[in-house]
């Protein structure tokens, strides 16, 4: 598939890239970007934040008939959008396919039988056909593990023999340690979201937790035996009222990347989740092609904003209600709320799934997230969403343990009802 792929490429001398806002979207898209640039092929690349009608309006648009247009981390789904494109089109993508595609070729796992939700994503399926067109492109491979790791996959299967190759090429090195980005401990702990500490965005409490250790200074700069009494101490808290999925997300390998101009693997996927909201995706691009310019202003934005949402989340357990079956919260203009739910289900309020209901401007969006322990119960939260959402004339879908949707304002509580059956439902089954 990746070699089809790459010989419908080559064919082209432009191309009209499409991907989407979140870092396996983001690192997608500079992978392509920098192959093609080695190619000596032009392309025009948007990110955008869905694959919606408007979106093949504007391609129809932009593109020239002889353009070849390419799609990264989206368009598995969505065959009826796309027929509405006359170019010839090829979609590297991980979402499970749905209908007949209209495009040349479709690189995804799951028509080879691989779950795309859990063992590679698009970032790894765009990188090889990277390596389809060159196989020297395998210093983009840093690229690929950021991101699975922005997608929360597993480091296992496909993923794991991209590590492989990018850990035997030099091209990434693993640390164990906190799975945190790199900076000063106290600032650090401050203001990351995962792991969501009971210090978490207190200064003084966490001043007093580091002083207890007798850590402080840099995180890269901890021996190996400070970093074990960290993630002791980190662990301890975690056992107290987490998920061991929290747990999993909190501690164990951590990836440098060795080419990039970013090296810890979560500085750069949370750099880019924040460009991609910010809607400063050119400056992610520019970052993921190795282009210092923007990089201290997107470091800053990402400190930031990474703030926000540690603020969010102290909000959502402020507001957090509780159906017989879910966790939930309603309310307006919230930023980040699939960061805020899955903080919410691993951290605060493990043993039920956790539903963030968010007004922005005439839409209601929402954002579910559950567990492994729960999706081995039964939970499947795309169909309870799918459903609830159908109820009071919305949409929604996803995954099993991540989902979403949106509905007309004023139907929450009604939505919220709905979500809590059907969940008690697939609960109550097994
Ligand atoms: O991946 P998921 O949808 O659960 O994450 C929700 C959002 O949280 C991301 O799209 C991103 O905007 C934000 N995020 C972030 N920093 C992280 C992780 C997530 O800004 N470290
Ligand atoms: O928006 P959020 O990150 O919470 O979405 C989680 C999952 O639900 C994603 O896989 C997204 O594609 C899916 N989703 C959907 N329909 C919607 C909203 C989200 O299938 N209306
Ligand atoms: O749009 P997409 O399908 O890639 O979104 C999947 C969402 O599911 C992401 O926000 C990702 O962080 C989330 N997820 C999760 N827990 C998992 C796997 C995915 O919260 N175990």
């Amino acid at each position: 598939m990746a070699r089809q792929a790459a010989a419908v490429i080559e064919d082209h001398d432009h191309v009209r890239v499409i991907s989407h806002n979140d870092a396996d979207g983001l690192t997608s898209a500079s992978i392509i970007c920098q192959a093609l640039l080695r190619k000596g092929i032009r392309f025009h690349a948007t990110i955008v934040p869905r694959l919606d009608s408007s979106v093949a309006d504007m391609v129809m648009a932009s593109a020239e008939e002889r353009d070849l247009v390419l799609f990264c981390d989206m368009g598995s789904g969505q065959s009826g959008i796309l027929s509405a494109i006359k170019n010839p089109m090829v979609i590297l993508d991980h979402h499970v396919p749905v209908g007949d595609s209209p495009a040349k070729v479709v690189v995804n796992p799951h028509l080879v039988g691989i779950d795309g939700a859990m063992h590679i994503s698009a970032s790894g399926t765009t990188y090889l056909v990277a390596k389809a067109l060159d196989p020297a492109n395998v210093d983009l491979a840093g690229m690929a593990i950021a991101g699975a790791v922005g997608d929360k996959q597993l480091m296992d299967t496909v993923n794991g023999t991209i590590l492989k190759e990018a850990v035997d090429a030099g091209v990434v090195t693993v640390r164990k340690g906190l799975k945190v980005g790199d900076g000063n401990i106290a600032d650090v702990l401050e203001y990351t979201p995962e792991p969501y500490l009971d210090i978490t965005g207190d200064r003084q409490r966490i001043d007093e937790f580091l002083s207890i250790l007798g850590l402080r200074g840099e995180t890269s700069r901890l021996s190996e035996e400070q970093l074990k009494k960290l993630t002791s101490a980190v662990a301890l808290k975690l056992a107290k009222r987490s998920t061991s999925e929290a747990i999993d997300a909190s501690i164990g390998d951590v990836y440098y990347l060795n080419k990039e101009l970013v090296k810890n693997v979560y500085d750069l996927v949370s750099i880019f989740n924040t460009c991609g909201r910010m809607e400063k995706a050119g400056i992610a691009i520019s970052i993921g092609m190795r282009d210092k310019t923007h990089l201290e202003e997107a470091m800053k934005m990402s400190v930031g904003y990474q703030r926000e949402i540690v603020g969010n989340i102290k909000a959502a357990s402020d507001m957090l209600r509780m159906g017989q079956s879910i966790g939930y919260l309603i309310t307006k203009d919230m930023e980040s709320t699939g960061m805020v739910a899955s903080t919410m289900v691993r951290y605060i309020n493990p043993d039920m799934p956790f539903v963030a209901v968010n007004q922005v401007d005439d839409i209601v969006k929402v954002s579910a997230r559950g567990t492994r322990a729960l999706v081995s119960k039964g939970l499947d939260l795309a169909f309870a969403l799918r459903e609830a959402a159908k109820a009071v004339g919305g949409e929604g879908g996803g995954h099993n343990i991540a989902s979403g949707a949106s509905i007309p304002p004023g139907t929450e509580e009604q939505f919220i009802s709905k979500v809590d059956e059907i969940v008690g439902q697939q609960l109550g089954k097994k």
